[in-house]
């Protein structure tokens, strides 16, 4: 199993410099958790400035485009991101499928730019309610993973997986614990059946949707769930440290 709890803030389109601040608050206070990977990714804008602050956190991306570069106006390439210091990118977030008709096709295209620019992924799934209550969720999520997970010897190393139930995603309601044992454990036979055990058992599987301090501890407890995707209490550094707390 993967060494360390990986807590991860998505800062989506929040974030002007004055939330350097709280970048450099999230890296000093996540030095005392050296058992737990903490992580950060802010907006494009940011990435270059918190990168240089960051001694501790990783810093990464939230998208990026397919192409390598050229004539694509406001795109951002893997590899630009790679130039700005950032190790990693979040893909396919439900909120890019959903705001950008991003498909699995696109995504998929995207992970394989992202690794050929050095990149590490946090590939992004999850039901919306309507999904769910049709008993339709773990065939939806597990029909996205198959249609964008790499063929890559090193999964264990570049890949991490992020659940995040859309209904549960700035909601303030989580997924239950019966719920996310039995998506986790879906997801990780999947990465079995593609990677083979050993590998599989190294790719940390976290767990995103309304993460607060108050309910990282019951969740991070849960069989193969290997950390958190945090929206809106990753803005924070005092809400965000707490969520690092309960996985330390
Ligand atoms: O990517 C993480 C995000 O979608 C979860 O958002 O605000 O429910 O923690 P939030």
């Amino acid at each position: 199993m993967a060494e360390r709890p990986y807590i991860v803030g998505n800062w989506k389109m929040n974030g002007t410099r004055a939330m350097l601040s709280e970048a450099r608050a999230i890296d000093r206070g996540a030095q005392r958790y050296m058992k737990v990977e903490v992580a950060i990714a802010p907006p494009f804008t940011l990435i270059h400035a918190v990168h240089k602050e960051a001694e501790q956190i990783g810093v990464g991306a939230q998208d990026c485009h397919p192409g390598e570069g050229g004539a694509h106006t406001g795109d951002i390439s893997a590899p630009m991101i790679a130039d700005s210091g950032a190790k990693f990118v979040v893909l396919g977030h439900s909120e890019r499928r959903g705001d950008h008709g991003e498909s699995d096709e696109l995504i998929a295209r995207k992970i394989d730019a992202a690794i050929d620019a050095g990149l590490r992924i946090i590939l992004c799934c999850g039901e919306s309610l309507e999904t769910r209550d049709a008993g339709e969720a773990e065939n939806f999520v597990l029909g996205q993973l198959k249609a964008a997970l790499p063929d890559i010897a090193d999964a264990g190393e570049r890949l991490t997986i992020a659940y995040e139930p859309i209904w549960a995603i700035g909601t303030g309601r989580t997924a239950g614990a019966e719920d996310i044992l039995q998506m986790h454990g879906a997801i990780r036979e999947l990465l079995g059946e593609t990677y083979g055990e050993d590998a599989a058992n190294t790719i940390r599987i976290l767990y995103g949707g309304s993460v607060k301090p108050d309910n990282a501890g019951e969740i991070l407890s849960l069989e193969n769930v290997g950390g958190a995707l945090v929206g809106g209490a990753s803005l924070s550094a005092e809400s965000f440290l707490g969520i690092v707390n309960a996985a330390s």
